[in-house]
């Protein structure tokens, strides 16, 4: 088969990268990035690090407001697939980069598939909903990563070609832990294992208010441990153009976005990890290391269940809290398959490719 994988953000480099080797077997995969991130720390150290191969094409979009950057993408990624007339496009995740490949390749009727489709955090105010949501009702294969994406999905109506086969950032941590051991980051902070918290903050609802970002940085200040902080861009801009640096403690040791080994070594030594991201929230329970999520929702329900996330959304006292006291040691489930959603996922797209599949 003649596969189009479409990325354009840090997470979804990661998600690629261990569909596309498998993809690369037995297949020719077209690999396109929108341009979405562009920075060295949030793109390229990404394909270096995890032995992506270099895009056959860079749309080079870059960064611009929601509907300007989405239809820029559309535009370029719709020339590439008239272009290349692939059998099949996959798309990952839930960035503008991923909707924008969707809409082109449904527009086209070129097969679509969705890896890491089903998550809702069911609130419509986040960028990434509406996208998932989108995306996943105009996919043809839904790749879900665990049985609540399958119930979300079951519960709009979408019940056929729906595939659980774990997640694929499983793999990708499974495959680099070893690595990620010869990471020197630790001694570059001068750090000790457990003995500091690590700190991710991008969302808009909390990046783009500053009443948000104020009690985050407050309570961060107040923990007697050192705070590892590696900024994301966004983040960064709104506390220069705020003035923010002010409230931001000196425990809280800031640094440019760590590259892939060096962040998973810090999050495996981490004490307690605070984040309003949603892979970390996940990479943290796979790794045993208690999450604080500062968000007042989350899609991956199960790991709170489980007791080792909770969720504090921006209150000072509440995150104060969970930084004192919130010690899970709870049992944890397989919540994210074995590891080789990779395999699962390029066996099923091969199957559909030569009509072998059967429809559930
Ligand atoms: C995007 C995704 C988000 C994902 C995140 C991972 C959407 C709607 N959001 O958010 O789901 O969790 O990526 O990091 O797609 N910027 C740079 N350098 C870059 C890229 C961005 O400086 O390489 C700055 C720009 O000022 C830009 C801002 O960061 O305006 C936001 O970038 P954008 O791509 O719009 O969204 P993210 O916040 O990165």
């Amino acid at each position: 088969m003649r596969i189009v994988s479409i990325v354009g953000a840090r997470p979804q480099f990661i998600k690629c990268a261990p569909v596309s080797v498998e993809l690369r077997k037995n297949n020719q995969e077209i690999l396109v990035h929108t341009g979405q991130h562009y920075d060295y720390e949030l793109s390229k150290v990404f394909f270096d690090q995890l032995g992506i191969p270099t895009p056959d094409y860079n749309l080079g979009v870059g960064s611009a407001s929601h509907g300007k950057q989405t239809s820029m993408m559309l535009i370029e990624i719709e020339k590439v697939l008239l272009n290349e007339k692939p059998d099949f496009v996959l798309v990952y995740g839930d960035t503008n980069s991923t909707l924008a490949g969707a809409l082109a390749s449904v527009k086209l009727h070129i097969p679509l598939g969705h890896v890491e489709a089903g998550l809702r955090s069911f609130d419509r105010r986040m960028p990434e909903e509406i996208n998932r949501v989108l995306t996943d009702h105009a996919s043809d294969l839904l790749f879900v990563p665990t049985k609540t994406a399958a119930e979300n999905l079951k519960k709009e109506g979408i019940c056929k070609n729906v595939f659980l086969v774990g997640d694929v950032m499983y793999d990708v941590l499974k495959q680099s832990i070893t690595i990620a051991k010869q990471s020197q980051i630790l001694e570059t902070l001068a750090i000790q294992p457990k003995n500091y918290f690590l700190t991710t903050i991008h969302r808009p609802s909390n990046t783009d208010k500053i009443q948000n970002l104020s009690q985050i940085f407050e309570a961060l200040s107040s923990a007697a441990k050192k705070v590892i902080f590696p900024v994301h861009p966004r983040t960064e801009h709104f506390i220069k153009k705020h003035g923010l640096e002010r409230s931001i403690g000196r425990n809280i040791h800031m640094m440019k976005s760590a590259s892939y080994f060096d962040f998973l070594w810090l999050e495996k030594n981490a004490e307690k990890i605070l984040t309003d991201s949603g892979g970390i929230q996940k990479e943290s329970y796979l790794l045993k290391v208690p999450c604080i999520t500062l968000r007042d929702n989350t899609e991956w329900v199960e790991t709170v269940e489980d007791g080792w996330n909770i969720l504090v959304g921006t209150n000072k006292e509440k995150i104060m809290d969970a930084i004192h006291n919130f010690n899970p040691t709870g049992e944890q489930r397989d919540l994210f398959g074995s590891g080789d959603a990779s395999t699962k996922i390029v066996k099923i797209l091969e199957d559909y490719g030569s009509n072998t599949i059967t429809y559930n």
